[in-house]
Protein backbone atom coordinates (compact mmCIF):
# COMPACT_ATOMS: atom_id res chain seq x y z
CA UNK A 1 0.00 0.00 0.00
CA UNK A 2 1.21 3.42 -1.23
CA UNK A 3 1.66 6.21 2.43
CA UNK A 4 -0.86 8.50 1.27
CA UNK A 5 -3.44 5.46 0.38
CA UNK A 6 -2.65 4.24 3.84
CA UNK A 7 -3.03 7.72 5.66
CA UNK A 8 -5.98 8.08 3.39
CA UNK A 9 -7.72 4.93 4.46
CA UNK A 10 -6.70 4.48 7.82
CA UNK A 11 -9.93 3.95 10.34
CA UNK A 12 -11.11 3.00 13.67
CA UNK A 13 -12.26 -1.03 13.92
CA UNK A 14 -14.86 -0.65 16.25
CA UNK A 15 -15.33 -4.47 16.39
CA UNK A 16 -12.18 -6.73 16.31
CA UNK A 17 -11.69 -10.64 15.92
CA UNK A 18 -9.23 -13.24 15.96
CA UNK A 19 -6.66 -14.32 14.73
CA UNK A 20 -4.46 -11.18 15.80
CA UNK A 21 -1.52 -10.07 13.89
CA UNK A 22 0.94 -12.97 13.30
CA UNK A 23 4.88 -12.57 15.52
CA UNK A 24 6.39 -10.93 12.01
CA UNK A 25 3.82 -8.70 11.72
CA UNK A 26 3.89 -7.57 15.02
CA UNK A 27 7.47 -7.05 15.44
CA UNK A 28 7.00 -5.18 12.07
CA UNK A 29 4.57 -2.59 13.76
CA UNK A 30 6.52 -2.45 16.50
CA UNK A 31 9.63 -1.79 14.24
CA UNK A 32 7.29 1.05 12.54
CA UNK A 33 6.64 2.47 15.59
CA UNK A 34 10.28 2.69 16.67
CA UNK A 35 11.61 4.76 13.83
CA UNK A 36 9.21 7.89 15.30
CA UNK A 37 10.89 10.99 15.23
CA UNK A 38 12.18 11.68 18.35
CA UNK A 39 13.52 15.36 20.08
CA UNK A 40 17.52 14.09 21.58
CA UNK A 41 17.14 10.46 20.52
CA UNK A 42 15.81 9.22 23.84
CA UNK A 43 13.43 6.63 22.69
CA UNK A 44 11.21 7.73 25.17
CA UNK A 45 8.32 4.93 24.06
CA UNK A 46 8.04 1.91 26.34
CA UNK A 47 6.28 -0.43 23.82
CA UNK A 48 4.33 -3.48 25.79
CA UNK A 49 2.60 -6.41 23.93
CA UNK A 50 0.52 -8.05 26.58
CA UNK A 51 0.54 -11.88 26.76
CA UNK A 52 -1.83 -13.38 28.72
CA UNK A 53 -0.22 -13.13 31.82
CA UNK A 54 0.14 -9.26 31.71
CA UNK A 55 -3.42 -9.16 30.03
CA UNK A 56 -4.90 -10.71 33.06
CA UNK A 57 -2.77 -8.20 35.27
CA UNK A 58 -3.33 -5.00 32.90
CA UNK A 59 -7.62 -6.27 33.06
CA UNK A 60 -7.52 -6.67 36.80
CA UNK A 61 -5.92 -3.20 37.04
CA UNK A 62 -8.10 -1.47 34.56
CA UNK A 63 -11.39 -3.08 36.54
CA UNK A 64 -9.98 -2.13 40.27
CA UNK A 65 -9.51 1.21 38.76
CA UNK A 66 -13.17 1.78 37.77
CA UNK A 67 -14.38 0.38 41.18
CA UNK A 68 -12.36 3.07 42.66
CA UNK A 69 -14.11 5.25 40.50
CA UNK A 70 -17.53 3.66 40.68
CA UNK A 71 -17.79 2.02 44.37
CA UNK A 72 -21.77 1.48 43.43
CA UNK A 73 -20.58 -1.02 40.43
CA UNK A 74 -21.80 -4.30 40.35
CA UNK A 75 -19.95 -7.69 39.74
CA UNK A 76 -20.79 -7.81 36.12
CA UNK A 77 -20.14 -4.09 35.30
CA UNK A 78 -16.80 -5.01 36.32
CA UNK A 79 -16.29 -8.05 35.00
CA UNK A 80 -17.50 -6.36 31.39
CA UNK A 81 -14.66 -3.81 31.85
CA UNK A 82 -12.10 -6.48 32.33
CA UNK A 83 -13.71 -8.60 29.33
CA UNK A 84 -12.85 -5.50 27.30
CA UNK A 85 -9.32 -5.99 27.34
CA UNK A 86 -9.59 -9.92 27.65
CA UNK A 87 -11.49 -10.32 24.86
CA UNK A 88 -8.82 -8.02 22.40
CA UNK A 89 -7.38 -10.52 19.87
CA UNK A 90 -3.99 -8.50 20.41
CA UNK A 91 -3.04 -5.42 22.65
CA UNK A 92 0.24 -3.40 22.30
CA UNK A 93 0.09 -0.72 25.03
CA UNK A 94 1.97 2.41 23.85
CA UNK A 95 3.56 4.21 26.71
CA UNK A 96 5.94 7.64 27.35
CA UNK A 97 8.61 6.49 30.25
CA UNK A 98 9.05 10.21 30.98
CA UNK A 99 12.86 11.51 31.87
CA UNK A 100 14.21 14.98 32.67
CA UNK A 101 16.36 16.69 29.99
CA UNK A 102 16.64 19.98 29.92
CA UNK A 103 16.71 20.13 25.68
CA UNK A 104 13.40 18.29 25.35
CA UNK A 105 10.22 18.87 27.72
CA UNK A 106 7.88 16.29 28.57
CA UNK A 107 5.14 17.46 26.00
CA UNK A 108 7.86 16.46 23.16
CA UNK A 109 8.66 12.99 24.96
CA UNK A 110 4.52 12.45 24.80
CA UNK A 111 4.72 14.04 20.77
CA UNK A 112 7.05 11.63 19.81
CA UNK A 113 5.55 8.73 21.58
CA UNK A 114 1.95 10.09 20.02
CA UNK A 115 3.91 9.43 16.65
CA UNK A 116 5.19 6.33 17.74
CA UNK A 117 1.82 4.99 18.13
CA UNK A 118 0.53 6.33 14.45
CA UNK A 119 3.52 4.56 13.11
CA UNK A 120 2.43 1.31 14.47
CA UNK A 121 -1.80 2.12 13.68
CA UNK A 122 -0.31 2.42 9.83
CA UNK A 123 1.38 -0.36 9.71
CA UNK A 124 -0.97 -2.50 11.08
CA UNK A 125 -3.43 -0.79 8.97
CA UNK A 126 -0.84 -1.39 5.72
CA UNK A 127 -0.63 -4.94 6.95
CA UNK A 128 -4.24 -5.61 6.70
CA UNK A 129 -5.45 -5.68 10.59
CA UNK A 130 -8.08 -3.47 11.79
CA UNK A 131 -7.11 -1.51 14.80
CA UNK A 132 -8.75 0.43 17.98
CA UNK A 133 -6.69 3.22 19.54
CA UNK A 134 -7.76 3.74 23.13
CA UNK A 135 -7.14 5.52 26.48
CA UNK A 136 -9.88 5.90 28.52
CA UNK A 137 -10.29 6.50 32.67
CA UNK A 138 -7.91 3.35 32.92
CA UNK A 139 -5.06 5.05 31.11
CA UNK A 140 -4.34 7.44 33.56
CA UNK A 141 -4.58 5.27 36.84
CA UNK A 142 -1.39 4.48 38.60
CA UNK A 143 -2.10 1.10 39.30
CA UNK A 144 -2.61 0.44 35.34
CA UNK A 145 0.44 1.77 34.46
CA UNK A 146 2.49 -0.04 36.86
CA UNK A 147 1.21 -3.40 35.64
CA UNK A 148 2.58 -2.44 32.33
CA UNK A 149 6.04 -1.34 33.56
CA UNK A 150 5.22 2.41 34.16
CA UNK A 151 5.65 5.19 36.73
CA UNK A 152 3.13 7.21 37.94
CA UNK A 153 4.90 10.45 36.15
CA UNK A 154 4.90 8.44 32.95
CA UNK A 155 1.99 8.29 30.39
CA UNK A 156 -0.13 5.65 29.04
CA UNK A 157 -0.57 7.09 24.75
CA UNK A 158 -2.24 4.73 23.74
CA UNK A 159 -4.15 1.10 24.62
CA UNK A 160 -4.18 -0.22 20.85
CA UNK A 161 -6.06 -3.26 19.93
CA UNK A 162 -5.22 -4.85 16.72
CA UNK A 163 -7.00 -7.41 15.13
CA UNK A 164 -9.68 -8.74 12.28
CA UNK A 165 -11.69 -6.16 11.18
CA UNK A 166 -15.17 -7.25 12.28
CA UNK A 167 -17.14 -4.69 10.41
C1 LIG B 1 -5.00 9.59 22.13
C2 LIG B 1 -6.24 8.90 21.63
C3 LIG B 1 -7.08 8.29 22.52
C4 LIG B 1 -8.23 7.66 22.10
N1 LIG B 1 -9.06 7.04 23.02
C5 LIG B 1 -10.19 6.46 22.61
C6 LIG B 1 -11.03 5.81 23.55
O1 LIG B 1 -10.74 5.74 24.74
N2 LIG B 1 -12.17 5.22 23.11
C7 LIG B 1 -12.51 5.25 21.79
O2 LIG B 1 -13.56 4.72 21.43
N3 LIG B 1 -11.70 5.84 20.86
C8 LIG B 1 -10.56 6.44 21.24
N4 LIG B 1 -9.72 7.00 20.31
C9 LIG B 1 -10.01 6.82 18.89
C10 LIG B 1 -10.76 7.97 18.33
O3 LIG B 1 -11.97 8.03 18.98
C11 LIG B 1 -10.92 7.74 16.83
O4 LIG B 1 -9.71 7.85 16.18
C12 LIG B 1 -11.95 8.75 16.33
O5 LIG B 1 -13.21 8.32 16.75
C13 LIG B 1 -11.92 8.94 14.85
O6 LIG B 1 -12.22 7.75 14.17
P1 LIG B 1 -11.25 7.20 13.04
O7 LIG B 1 -9.99 6.69 13.75
O8 LIG B 1 -12.02 6.09 12.39
O9 LIG B 1 -10.94 8.31 12.11
C14 LIG B 1 -8.55 7.64 20.72
C15 LIG B 1 -7.67 8.24 19.82
C16 LIG B 1 -6.54 8.87 20.26
C17 LIG B 1 -5.62 9.52 19.25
Amino acid sequence: MELLTAIDTRASASRLGAPGPTPEHLERMLEAARHAPDHGRMKPWHLVVLDEAVKHKFAAAAAEAKRRRTPALKAEQLAAEREKILRSPTIVVVGCAVRENPKVPEIEQVIAVGAAAQNLFLAAHDLGYGVMWKTGAAAYDPDVKAAVGLKDHDHIVGIIHVGTRLK
